[in-house]
């Protein structure tokens, strides 16, 4: 039986194919923007969605690595605006998508463009965070993208109008994802008290950091939900971007930079019935040196475990970032209101706080990450019909 099927998830391009050539290598295609796609043939026909090989947009394949053939097919052509290709086994068919395929294509420049883009920013962003009615969010879609948006692009975004009221902050949360629930339970409790335990809880100022780093992922995505902000007009939120913290680094300190980049930091916490360990370097990389993620923190770090020789030039790296952490000019200030809220990747965003003297309440939760960019995802593909979002 002739197995042949469109590629699923059809999408809508800006860009027609002028030309196609192939050999048993390669398929080549021209695009009347004058960029060229090279294809490889193994690559093409593992990525068959046809009904006998499996949905390999949606993750559930039946194709098996090792039953690529030997040999392809050269025989690619244009049918009915459908790249077509016989290979060479049976009379398998595949058909693809011209907009698939340009949405999918691996030249240096595409993947480039595909990649996340974070704008990274300072202090001067004060007064112009990015911003979302919580009202409106929960009632329009659209308005819901701004935010997942907003901390996919900034790493942050500002609440208005949430209830200052204590059920508001898991509803909160249960509309971006999924509460992850630690130690501490599913909502940590900031309120100031006369003998606090956790640093958390006294009225100090707290210097800029990522939180929980010993945890293997740490907390992903930070809400602070602010019931009663302190009547002494103290306890700001002081923000800061350590992408661009970790850019400006890198400019200033190109061997600390690189040194960062590789040294892996441990962060513990050894307290009552938990025992966590992780670690990691402070600044993670992509594949093309852009960075992925960034955590700092002194308070929970570890004994430093490293070769000798790296010692000496690893606490040097740190005291140069951490001064860098302390200039103004990177820090956002906000003093939350009774309530607003700050949604912030904690991979990315350090949280710091300004001394205050009053009473003070705000609620603290987190969500991950991965589902929390799954339902971004899907409201971009509903909404925009994105479907290769990185
Ligand atoms: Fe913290």
């Amino acid at each position: 039986m002739q197995a042949s099927h469109v590629a699923r998830n059809r999408t809508e391009t800006a860009y027609e194919i002028t030309a196609i050539e192939s050999d048993e290598h390669l398929l080549r295609i021209d695009w009347d923007d004058g960029h060229r796609s090279e294809f490889h043939m193994v690559w093409l026909r593992d990525n068959c969605s046809c009904e006998e090989c499996g949905d390999h947009s949606g993750g559930h394949r039946f194709f098996e690595l090792g039953m690529l053939p030997d040999s392809y097919s050269n025989e690619a052509n244009l049918v009915d605006g459908m790249v077509q290709i016989k290979w060479l086994e049976g009379h398998h068919v595949t058909k693809f998508d011209p907009a698939w395929l340009r949405a999918h294509c691996y030249a240096d420049n595409e993947r480039r463009k595909r990649r996340h883009h974070p704008i990274t920013w300072d202090a001067s962003i004060t007064g112009n965070v990015p911003e979302v009615d919580y009202p409106k969010a929960r009632e329009d879609d659209a308005e819901l993208l701004k935010l997942y948006d907003s901390v996919r692009t900034h790493g942050i975004c500002l609440l208005r109008n949430v209830p200052a009221e204590v059920s508001a902050t898991e509803e909160l949360a249960s509309l971006l994802s999924y509460v992850r629930e630690t130690h501490y339970g599913r909502v940590f409790e900031i309120i100031s008290t006369p003998n606090p335990v956790v640093i958390a809880n006294a009225p100090v100022p707290l210097r800029p950091h990522t939180d929980e780093n010993f945890r293997e992922p740490p907390p992903g995505i930070m809400i602070f939900h602010s019931i009663r902000a302190s009547e002494d007009g103290g306890g700001a939120s002081v923000m800061t971007d350590g992408f661009k913290l970790a850019e400006d680094f890198k400019k200033m300190y190109p061997k600390q930079y690189e040194l960062l980049t590789r040294a892996p930091i441990p962060h513990r916490r050894f307290t009552d019935g938990v025992g966590l360990r992780a670690e990691a370097p402070v600044i993670s990389l992509d594949y093309f040196g852009n960075i992925s993620e960034f955590r700092l923190n002194d308070r929970t770090m570890g004994p430093i475990d490293l070769p000798g020789d790296m010692v000496e030039p690893v606490y040097d790296a740190l005291a140069k970032l951490f001064e860098l952490s302390y200039d103004s000019k990177y820090h956002m200030e906000h003093l939350l209101m009774d309530g607003e809220a700050l949604v912030f990747d904690n991979a990315r965003v350090l949280h710091a706080r300004n001394g205050f003297n009053g009473n003070r309440h705000v609620r603290l939760t987190h969500v991950g990450s991965d589902e929390f960019y799954s339902r971004w995802r899907l409201l971009r593909s509903s909404l925009q019909g994105d479907i290769n979002l990185i």
